[in-house]
C-alpha cells in the first residue's frame, strides 16, 4: 500500500507541494499520495492529530501554522529549533519529529545557480519568520557575514540578538532602511512586500553581485531594480522546489536532482 502525505495550511488551493512530491515520487519509483488539507486556523492540531492516527506517514507545514508546528514536536532538528518553525513532520517511535527545510532549499536554490556562498557578504532584506528560516542554513553553506535591514528596525535587533545566542561565533547585525549603503556580494528579498503586491527601493549606493527574490510568480520591484543594475537574478521557485526535495529525501531515504524540477 502507498504511503500518505499532504501539505497542511490555510489557505492551501495555491499550494504546488502535492505536484512537486508527485513529480519527484513518479522520477524516483516511488508510490505515494500527497493531499492538500485546509486546517481551521483554530483547528491545526486537531487536524494533524487525525492525518497521523489514520496511518500519514508525513505532512508539510505552510502558512500559518509553522509555529504552531514547532511547538508540538517532541523531538526538533537544531535548524527547526534555530528557526522556531516546522514546514516538515513525521511520526518515529510514536514520536512527533519536525524539521525545517526552507533555509536549505534556500541554499540549494542558490548553489543550483552557481552563485557562491562560500565567504560571500549577505544582506537579508526582512526580519519575519522568513528570515529567521534561513539564517542558520546560510552559515553552514560558508556565509561568512549576514546583515539584516527592516523597515521596523527593533525587529531586526531582536532577531538578530536571540539569533546570536543561539548560534555562537555568527557574524549578523542588523541595520536600518535609512543606514542602508555598502557592498554585497548576494541580496536577498525576505520581505512579504512583493507578495503584497507593495514597492521595495533599494537605494543607488547599494551594490551586489546577484539578486534572490523569496517570492515567486509576482511581479518584483525588488528584481527589476537589480535588474536595471544588469546583475543576476533569480525569483523563489528554486527555494520552493529545494525545500520540497529535501522534505523528501527525509521522508523516502532518496534525493531527487534539483536541476530536474527547475
Ligand atoms: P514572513 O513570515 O513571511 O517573514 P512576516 O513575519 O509577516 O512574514 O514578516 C514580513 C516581513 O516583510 C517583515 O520584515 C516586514 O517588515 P516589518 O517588520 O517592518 O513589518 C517586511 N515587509 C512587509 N511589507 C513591507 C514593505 N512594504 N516594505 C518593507 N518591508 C516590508
Amino acid at each position: 500500500m502507498s504511503k500518505n502525505f499532504a501539505v497542511i495550511g490555510n489557505p492551501i488551493e495555491q499550494s504546488r507541494s502535492p505536484e512537486l512530491h508527485h513529480a519527484f515520487a513518479k522520477k524516483m519509483g516511488i508510490e505515494l499520495s500527497y493531499t492538500k488539507r485546509l486546517a481551521p486556523l483554530d483547528g491545526f492540531i486537531a487536524n494533524i492529530n487525525d492525518f497521523f492516527s489514520q496511518g500519514g506517514t508525513g505532512l508539510n507545514v505552510t502558512v500559518p501554522f509553522k509555529e504552531q508546528a514547532f511547538q508540538q514536536c517532541t523531538v526538533l532538528t537544531s535548524r527547526a529549533k534555530i528557526a522556531k518553525a516546522v514546514n516538515t513532520l513525521w511520526m518515529e517511535n510514536g514520536q512527533l519529529h519536525g524539521d525545517n527545510t526552507d533555509g536549505q532549499g534556500l541554499v540549494d536554490a542558490i548553489n543550483g545557480l552557481n552563485w557562491k556562498l562560500e565567504n560571500s557578504r549577505i544582506l537579508i532584506i526582512g526580519a519575519g519568520g522568513a528570515t529567521r528560516g534561513v539564517i542558520y542554513p546560510l552559515i553552514q553553506a560558508g556565509v561568512q557575514e549576514i546583515v539584516i535591514v527592516n523597515r521596523t528596525l527593533a525587529r531586526a535587533e531582536q532577531l538578530v540578538d536571540d539569533l546570536k545566542n543561539a548560534i555562537p561565533n555568527i557574524k549578523l547585525r542588523a541595520i536600518s532602511l535609512q543606514d542602508l549603503t555598502g557592498n554585497f556580494d548576494l541580496v536577498i528579498n525576505a520581505t512579504s512586500a512583493s507578495l503584497t503586491g507593495d514597492s521595495l527601493t533599494l537605494p543607488d549606493h547599494l551594490h551586489f553581485k546577484y539578486a534572490y527574490e523569496m517570492a515567486y510568480g509576482k511581479p518584483s520591484t525588488f528584481l527589476d531594480q537589480a535588474k536595471i543594475r544588469d546583475i543576476p537574478t533569480s525569483e523563489g521557485y528554486g527555494m520552493l522546489v529545494g525545500q520540497a526535495i529535501e522534505s523528501f529525501s527525509i521522508w523516502h531515504g532518496v534525493r531527487p536532482n534539483l536541476k530536474d524540477f527547475i
